[in-house]
């Protein structure tokens, strides 16, 4: 399974091919998980652009258009300032640079809690500027009538518990969470409700790992894990956090790479060579035939 690149030559820039194989779907994600055990864990990683998309692709199971892009792509101090506006663009590059992967778009802030109907103009209006396949929302009991109202409506949800950005205000910080018996309970509690609500995945964020492998166990749809445990039934990171985009970066990030001393060095290289005028060469300048 591979995404091959055509070059556009008006444009010099590499599309995807249309490739055959066809889109996971929703159901498919869902089914992974059988009588409890999921044997094939599920790959999510964040993405935001097309060409970050056609990279993550063939690698994933799910892109997630997180909202995260608040932070990562516009620089605001937390994702409460996102709009509809801003995850459907995002949503509709990642669909655009995608074949493989189901593309979920993350509901914003203000977006969907004051009651299911707003919940599912705000959804739909998602999904028809994007293409994106489902809505990922926080929150847990309180949003189970929501998930409920969107999945009998054709919009497939994916859930949010423990620790979530959005209510940062109220929580207080990103800190983890479930270490007390009875946040541990409720964070359960939210998880199971939204399972038993038709959500077909639930994401599991900053909770003690004891507590998101009870949860695990305790739903019949997937676990998404970040900051978790490897016994969810699959795992998802901020990419750039992967990557090694960022100088800090919370503790349960693996670095697989360090882009940012990539960049950093090639700008270094790049900015040498125009101030001492041997870029461009004569590999990259036209002459008269
Ligand atoms: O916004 C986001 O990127 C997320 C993931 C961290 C799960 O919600």
């Amino acid at each position: 399974m591979s995404t091959t690149f055509q070059l556009d030559t008006a444009t010099s820039r590499a599309n995807p091919t249309p490739s055959p194989m066809r889109r996971l779907t929703v159901p498919a994600i869902r089914e992974r998980k059988q009588n409890g055990v999921t044997e094939d864990p599920i790959v999510v990683l964040t993405a935001y652009t097309a060409r970050q998309a056609q990279l993550l692709d063939e690698h994933c199971d799910i892109l997630l258009v997180g909202d995260s892009l608040g932070q990562v792509i516009y620089g605001l101090p937390s994702t409460i300032p996102v709009t509809l506006e801003m995850m459907a663009n995002h949503a509709a590059a990642v669909v655009r640079g995608s074949y493989h992967s189901v593309v979920v778009v993350d509901m914003p802030f203000g977006s969907y809690e004051a009651s299911p109907q707003a919940a599912f103009e705000s959804a739909a209006y998602l999904l028809k500027q994007s293409g994106a396949a489902a809505v990922k929302l926080e929150g847990g009991e309180v949003m189970a009538e929501t998930v409920a109202f969107l999945n009998q409506r054709g919009i497939p949800v994916m859930g949010h518990v423990g620790l979530t950005p959005q209510a940062v205000n109220v929580l207080g910080g990103y800190s983890a969470r479930g270490r007390g018996t009875a946040e541990a309970e409720k964070i359960i509690t939210d998880a199971k409700a939204l399972s038993d609500a038709g959500a077909f995945g639930i994401v599991v964020e900053g909770v003690v790992e004891p507590i998101a492998v009870e949860l695990t166990k305790a739903v019949t749809c997937p676990t998404i894990g970040i900051g978790a445990s490897a016994q969810c039934d699959g795992q998802v990171l901020v990419t750039e956090d992967m990557l090694g985009m960022f100088e800090r970066v919370p503790r349960f990030v693996k670095r697989y790479d360090d882009i940012a001393a990539t960049i950093s060095s090639a700008a270094e290289n790049y900015a040498a060579d125009v101030r001492s005028r041997t870029f461009p060469g004569p590999e990259q300048t036209y002459q008269p035939k």
